[in-house]
């Protein structure tokens, strides 16, 4: 009789639980607390048998309870198609707004540079980011503990690495790796591009972190009319338009001559004739670099450039301040896009 009472409770109760979508408040249903109660109440011989059953009920109820609920969660997960344009699981399309992201506009100009160099035929290459005292100094001439080294505000990491303070690091493994080639007959044509760092107080003309292309040409008869020429030819591709140029002499360790590049400001940026704006360093490259990478600097000669990249942008676009390249404000990005 006690055992029909049981499969009276199991009945309902599961019934219950079946039809129910949150089910797990049915397990402490007054029915099946009954049941326990009715526990003590037993003459001791069957306390045990029946309490047994009772136990087994309360499993069998406890499982019924979480396979509803698994069916139910299971059936609010809805298959997520991550190309849909709208939020999943809504019932009518919600649509995600469409703002497209584009890229930076330092990466959009790079890209520019380096495809008017390549079509002049010069190949290439990205700069490290971390590199060593070697190649930032040793390797382009500067004497040990020679003045000249502070000028760069490097940093240093803690295990003696450096993080370029300019892309003629690049130099040395460029004519190194160009050695063969300059031997098989053929000529160094090569310009390396990237982030450089300097230790510099952040304002509108100075950041510690900026890009810079270098350029590298070395033949065994290169001469310093035709840098000027590979350069006016690159700034009047880039500006889209003739510009004046000039030179002033100016000190770098690993060139002799060293030169500053100025080109005159042009009318349609702003500029009033006679201003002139200090674009890069160059000059012909110093044989003592040449000879550091195998080179006879007897036989070959080269010339090397290089200069910021930021400085070209601002100009073509009359950016007034360095620091809204790296800022990350979408409304100055957006202009770009
Ligand atoms: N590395 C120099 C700087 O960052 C710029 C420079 C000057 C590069 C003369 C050259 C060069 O290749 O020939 O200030």
């Amino acid at each position: 009789m006690v055992t029909n009472k049981i499969d009276e409770v199991k009945r309902l109760l599961l019934e219950r639980i079946a039809s129910s979508e949150s089910p797990r408040e049915i397990l402490k249903a007054p029915e099946l607390k009954a049941l326990y109660d009715e526990i003590s109440r037993l003459p001791v011989a069957e306390r045990a048998s029946f309490g047994r059953s009772v136990n087994e009920l309360r499993t069998e109820l406890s499982d019924a309870v979480e396979t509803v609920e698994q069916s139910v969660q299971s059936k609010s997960i809805q298959p997520l198609d991550v190309t849909a344009p709208w939020q999943a699981g809504g019932s009518k399309p919600d649509f995600l707004p469409m703002i497209q992201g584009s890229q930076h506009p330092l990466t959009m100009e790079l890209e520019e540079v380096i495809d008017i160099f390549t079509r002049m035929g010069f190949e290439a290459i990205e700069s490290r980011q971390i590199d060593s005292d070697f190649n930032m100094f040793s390797a382009l001439n500067f004497p040990e503990n020679h003045p000249a080294r502070d000028g760069y505000d490097t940093f240093r990491t803690e295990e003696g690495f450096i993080p370029p303070a300019h892309t003629s690091t690049m130099q040395h493994r460029i004519l190194k790796q160009g050695k063969l080639k300059l031997e098989a007959g053929g000529d160094i044509a090569a310009i390396s591009y990237g982030r450089v760092f300097r230790n510099e107080d952040v304002d509108a003309t100075h950041e510690h972190t900026f890009y810079q292309v270098e350029g590298v040409f070395v033949s065994e008869s290169a001469t310093l009319g035709q840098m000027l020429g590979t350069l006016r030819g690159f700034f009047e591709a880039y500006y889209g338009q003739e510009l004046k140029i000039k030179t002033q002499p100016a000190y770098f360790p690993f060139v002799e001559p060293g030169l500053e590049f100025a080109i005159e400001k042009p009318a349609a940026l702003g500029g009033q004739p006679g201003e002139w704006l200090e674009m890069l360093g160059c000059g012909m490259i110093h044989p003592n670099v040449l000879e550091m990478a195998g080179i006879d600097s007897r036989r070959y000669r080269g010339f090397a450039w290089g200069g910021g990249v930021e400085r070209l942008v601002m100009l073509k676009y009359g950016i007034d301040d360095l620091r809204h390249f790296e800022a990350a404000r979408l409304k100055f990005l957006r202009k770009f896009a």
